[in-house]
C-alpha cells in the first residue's frame, strides 16, 4: 500500500515550557490515518494535518466500544537523534488485540514504517528536557454506522503524537495505592489483556473513589477470589519480596506490558531471581510488616517505572520504607531502562530503533 503525505495547512507552536508538559494534552501538527472496508481491506493510508474526525453518530465504536489502542514512546537521545523503544512489540500486540476484538489486523511491517515516518516528519516535536518524550498513540476504531451488535465492516486506524513529561504530577515520587475490595477490572475469558478502551472505562469508578480518598491509583485484585494482585490502573506491578522480583503472571486478565517485559529482563541480568506468580494481598501486608517486602513499583510506557510508597486495603495501610523515598532497586531499574531509552548507555538487547 502507498502512503500519501498531505501538506500541512497550519503549524502549531512547539511547547514553550517543556517542564510543564501535561501527559496527553497537547498534540503535534500531523497524524497518520488509514481506512478499512470489508472486501477492500486497508486503503487510503496518509499522513495528514491533525484534525477532528467527522463520525456518524451511529458509528459502532460509540455504542459498543469496538476499539483498541497502543502506547509507545520516541526519545530524544543524548546525541540529538530520535529513537523508538521496542516499537515492533507494540505493533504485534496491536494485532493480538485486533484479533480478540474481531477487528482487521494491520500489516505489521507497513504499520511500523508508518509510525516511524510520522515520527520522523514530526521530529521537532520530540522534547529535549530530562524525562520528556513523544508519546505515540496508535488506535483503531469501528466507524461503520450500524446499531446491530456484530463486528463492524469499516474502521479507522490512526496514530497521534503527544509531547509528554512525567505521567504523575510528582515525577518519580512514590505513589499511594488503594486496593479495591469491591470492583474488579477483568475476569478470566474477558478482555483484560487487551488494550481496549472498555477496560479503562470500567476502571474509572474505582479510580474516582480512590482519588477522592487521596490515592493516586487503584490496585485490582483477581475477579474470582478477590485475593490475588493483578495490576494497577495504568501499569503492571512488581514487588521486591525476599530480594526476588515478584510479579503477577500473564494469564489473560492483565496486560502483557512491554515495559514489564523489559524490566524483568533487566532484573534477571542484574542477578535477581524473577518469579511470575500469584501474590496474595495477605502476603503484601505480612511481607511489608515483617520486612520481607521491601519495594514495589509499577511499570508501563506512560509511567516508565513508578515507585509505590504505600498500600491501603479496607482500613489497613502499609508503608514501604518511609513512603517517600524511591527504593534502591526501583531506582536502579528506572535508571538502567531510561539510560537505554535515552541512549546514555549502549543497548545490548536491540530494543532501541533510531529513526
Ligand atoms: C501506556 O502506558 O502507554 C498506557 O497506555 C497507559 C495509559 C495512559 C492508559
Amino acid at each position: 500500500m502507498d502512503m500519501e503525505i498531505l501538506p500541512l495547512t497550519e503549524k502549531k507552536p512547539l511547547p514553550k515550557d517543556e517542564s510543564s508538559l501535561v501527559f496527553g494534552k497537547e498534540f503535534t501538527d500531523r497524524m497518520f490515518l488509514m481506512e478499512y472496508q470489508t472486501g477492500r481491506g486497508w486503503h487510503s493510508a496518509r499522513i495528514k494535518p491533525y484534525a477532528p474526525f467527522i463520525l456518524d453518530p451511529a458509528a459502532m465504536v460509540l455504542h459498543y466500544a469496538q476499539e483498541i489502542f497502543e502506547g509507545l514512546k520516541a526519545f530524544r537521545r543524548e546525541d540529538g537523534t530520535v529513537a523508538l523503544f521496542r516499537p515492533a512489540d507494540n505493533v504485534a500486540r496491536f494485532n493480538r488485540g485486533a484479533r480478540r476484538m474481531c477487528m482487521p489486523e494491520v500489516d505489521e511491517a507497513f504499520f511500523l514504517e508508518a509510525i516511524k515516518k510520522l515520527v520522523k516528519i514530526e521530529e521537532e516535536w520530540v522534547p529535549r528536557s530530562e524525562g520528556t518524550s513523544l508519546y505515540i498513540r496508535p488506535t483503531m476504531i469501528a466507524t461503520e454506522p450500524m446499531l446491530g451488535v456484530r463486528p463492524a465492516d469499516q474502521y479507522y486506524c490512526y496514530v497521534i503524537l503527544s509531547p509528554v513529561g512525567a505521567y504523575y504530577k510528582g515525577g518519580l515520587a512514590p505513589v499511594k495505592i488503594w486496593i479495591s475490595d469491591h470492583h474488579v477490572r477483568a475476569a478470566h475469558g474477558g478482555t483484560g489483556e487487551v488494550k481496549t478502551g472498555g477496560n479503562y472505562a470500567a476502571s474509572l469508578y474505582a479510580a474516582r473513589e480512590a482519588a477522592a480518598k487521596g490515592y493516586d491509583q487503584v490496585l485490582w485484585l483477581d475477579a474470582k477470589e478477590k485475593k490475588y494482585i493483578e495490576e494497577v490502573g495504568s501499569m503492571n506491578i512488581c514487588f521486591l519480596y525476599d530480594g526476588k522480583l515478584v510479579t503477577s503472571p500473564l494469564h489473560g486478565t492483565i496486560l502483557d506490558g512491554i515495559t514489564r517485559r523489559s524490566v524483568l529482563a533487566l532484573a534477571r541480568e542484574m542477578g535477581r531471581e524473577v518469579e511470575e506468580r500469584a501474590l496474595s494481598i495477605d502476603e503484601i501486608f505480612a511481607g511489608a510488616e515483617s520486612g520481607r517486602l521491601t519495594e514495589a513499583f509499577g511499570t508501563g510506557t506512560a509511567v516508565v517505572v513508578s515507585p509505590i510508597g504505600q498500600f491501603t486495603y479496607r482500613d489497613k495501610t502499609v508503608v514501604l520504607g518511609d513512603g517517600k523515598t524511591t527504593g534502591e532497586f526501583t531506582k536502579k531499574l528506572y535508571d538502567t531502562l531510561t539510560d537505554i531509552q535515552y541512549g546514555r548507555v549502549p543497548d545490548p538487547h536491540g530494543w532501541v530503533e533510531t529513526l
